[in-house]
């Protein structure tokens, strides 16, 4: 399935025609959850991948074998694409499976389900920056135009997967309510991941001994992501993701986003971020001092 230049549209949001269509969407909303699925949600660039990759890791007490093996997609499949109907049946349990879908979208499927959700934030600002970048390999996503363009897209909130603002508030304001709810952030992945795994493997109830946690810890680090073929996105065909114009594993720090924002860029960001999350009493990291 190719599809490159075709956007579905749900409730607003666009989606890429090559990875969802109308009846993989539809699907989506009415997934039947099961009590010992674990989903992880994100906004893209977010750090999706890594968390599939603490999942599986966790799943799998440290053995690596699984993720150098079966590619991310098919381990942990996001239930909005295509292919995911044909393929969650064979997963056994628990399943882990993604989705970078509002809460809105998903509440009703939820709705009385025990499936355990983590949610894994990243700073909106090295969030626009990442994906500026990845739109301009994905030949499945519209040309990001200059970075002064895809920013005013994104603050409005019309990029593909729609509002930052609004995915961020709509997963992390289900919190209180939620009791298999549990969120994450990039950053403290990146400040402590030890500390992070440990926080997922226990809401996962599935503690590690010192061994299982240095191998999780070894397997996940960016050098070893980069280089494994089954997450760092080289199997997908040039057509699609243009290797030429950059790499999906591609700076992985906290803070990018000081070398492309202006200093009029992040004011103007801070003066929307203030504005849209009115209300929302999430902090966000900006910097890591240890990568000063
Ligand atoms: P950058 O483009 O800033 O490098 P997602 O999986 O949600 O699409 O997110 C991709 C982002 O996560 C990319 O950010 C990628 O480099 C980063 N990432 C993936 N694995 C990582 C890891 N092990 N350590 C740090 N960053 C990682």
């Amino acid at each position: 399935m190719s599809r490159l230049d075709v956007c579905e549209t749900l409730d607003g949001i666009k989606f890429p025609g090559h990875l969802h269509t109308r009846e993989s969407l539809q699907l989506a909303l009415k997934f039947a959850f099961q009590d010992t699925d674990i989903v992880i949600a994100t906004y893209p660039k977010s750090g999706t991948t890594w968390m599939q990759q603490m999942v599986t890791l966790i799943s799998t007490k440290g053995d690596p074998h699984m993720s150098q093996t079966v590619p991310n997609w098919a381990r942990a499949p996001w239930l909005e694409h295509h292919y995911c109907a044909a393929l969650v049946n064979t997963l056994s349990p628990p399943r882990v499976l993604t989705t970078h879908l509002p809460h809105r979208m998903l509440a009703r499927a939820l709705q009385g389900s025990k499936a355990r959700v983590i949610y894994v934030s990243r700073n909106p600002k090295d969030v626009v920056v990442s994906f500026y970048h990845f739109h301009k390999m994905a030949n499945f996503l519209p040309d990001a135009g200059s970075f002064q363009d895809f920013l005013n897209t994104f603050l409005e909130g019309t990029v593909h997967f729609g509002s930052w603002f609004d995915h961020v508030k709509g997963w992390t304001s289900q919190l209180g309510a939620m009791t298999n709810l549990l969120h994450v952030t990039y950053e403290e992945m990146s400040m402590d991941f030890e500390g992070s795994l440990v926080k997922v493997s226990s809401f996962l109830q599935c503690p590690l001994v010192d061994e299982e946690v240095n191998s999780c810890a070894r397997h996940c680090s960016f050098g070893s992501m980069r280089d494994n073929k089954m997450i760092n996105c080289s199997l997908i065909p040039h057509e699609i993701l243009d290797h030429s114009k950059g790499s999906f594993m591609r700076r992985g720090k906290v803070g990018d986003w000081r070398n492309m924002l202006t200093e009029e860029q992040n004011e103007h960001f801070d003066r929307v971020l203030v504005e849209k999350m009115r209300g929302c009493s999430l902090g966000f990291v900006w910097e890591d001092p240890a990568q000063r």
